[in-house]
């Protein structure tokens, strides 16, 4: 028996939610381009499966930049450096300019050489991108420097619910159709990420395709290569991890489950809902009282709880933990333990 903790990738997984990913975007928009979340999770096998089915990337930062094959590329984020803003010319990158700081340093690299970039648009209050009111000087700083705006990109926030998902796209195509009386011709318009992750489908009653819809609704009537930046939804259920019971024990009133994995492995900020299965079910225990644990894990922290368990457990159970896929391999704090190792399931 393997080590416990340990995590488990699915391919089969991953390549079926990306083909389910790109027939729903062939269905509902005329050109786009899938550029997975590389942050999401970053694992080589991920990346590799991804790039095999043809998936483009979306990197935030030269480590990220070194681990994806150079093919079309899209680098965003707020504090963009010089060297990564080089490699990022040098192949091509779309570089999504986040501020005028990073448009000037472009035009420093460039020394006058002209060139075309997108711009990220913040649609709330946000340390991201510009906000609309900026847009027209700085389209015309930019033009200053040659360097041409040709695209711009949004992102809605994750696990975002339908209806503040079609806002987002109306903002959308109104900025869109503003700069089109500008004169500003459009290649990109890249949506980003948020598209929830199937448990948070289910718990809102949602499809994937009510989604891709709402973006064919909004935006297929412009003549543009829609870009996509899906992160959880591709990678949420092809990852489980598995962990065991430690210690069970009782105070307070409260019986607790200690686990080999807590808050080091299963942050609450990925924002994703765990599901705890047992996974070492003996038939006698079917007729047991139902008990509920606390589920907590092994660090020194209060706050290093998981979850509630309702049923029978004991020293030794083994507890699959599913979609943990976001984030969780890639914020893993290597804390009093080890980041656990990743077994792929052929
Ligand atoms: C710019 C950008 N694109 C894409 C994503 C992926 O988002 P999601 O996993 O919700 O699809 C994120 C995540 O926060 C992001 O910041």
């Amino acid at each position: 028996m393997q080590q416990t903790p340990y995590f488990i990738f699915k391919p089969k997984i991953l390549t079926q939610n990306y083909l389910e990913f790109e027939t729903l975007c062939q269905r509902h928009l005329k050109n786009f381009k899938i550029c997975y979340s590389v942050k999401t999770n970053s694992s080589p096998e991920v990346i590799k499966t991804l790039n095999r089915l043809g998936s483009n990337f979306e990197v935030a930062s030269l480590n990220e930049i070194k681990l994806v094959p150079k093919k079309f590329v899209v680098f965003n984020g707020p504090c963009k450096i010089e060297e990564e803003l080089r490699i990022a010319i040098k192949n091509k990158f779309l570089i999504n300019v986040d501020s005028k700081s990073e448009l000037e340093k472009i035009a420093a690299i460039l020394k006058g050489k002209p060139a075309e970039v997108s711009l990220r648009i913040s649609l709330k209050d946000s340390k991201f991108g510009f906000d609309e009111a900026q847009l027209n000087s700085i389209i015309e700083y930019a033009k200053s420097g040659n360097i041409f705006i040709t695209g711009i990109h949004f992102h809605s926030g994750t696990q975002v619910n339908l209806h503040e998902y079609k806002a987002n796209l109306e903002k959308i195509s109104i900025i869109v159709y503003f700069l089109e009386k500008k004169g500003i011709k459009l290649k990109y318009i890249d949506i980003g990420g948020g598209f929830p992750d199937k448990i948070q489908l289910k718990n809102l009653n949602l499809s994937l395709e009510n989604y891709l819809s709402a973006i064919n609704q909004h935006l297929n009537k412009f003549n543009v290569t829609i870009i996509l930046e899906p992160g959880r939804n591709l990678v949420c259920d092809a990852f489980e991890l598995i962990t065991k019971v430690n210690v069970i024990k009782e105070n307070f009133g409260r019986t607790y489950a200690i686990l080999d994995v807590g808050i080091n492995l299963l942050s609450k900020i990925t924002l994703s809902a765990y599901k705890f299965t047992k996974i070492n079910k003996q038939d006698k225990e079917i007729n047991k009282q139902k008990k509920e644990y606390i589920l907590a894990g092994p660090l020194l922290f209060s706050n290093d709880i998981l979850g509630k368990f309702i049923g029978n457990l004991k020293e030794g159970d083994l507890i699959k933990i599913e979609n943990i896929g976001a984030y969780c391999y890639n914020l893993a704090w290597d804390l009093s333990y080890n980041k656990p190792k990743i077994y792929i399931e052929r």
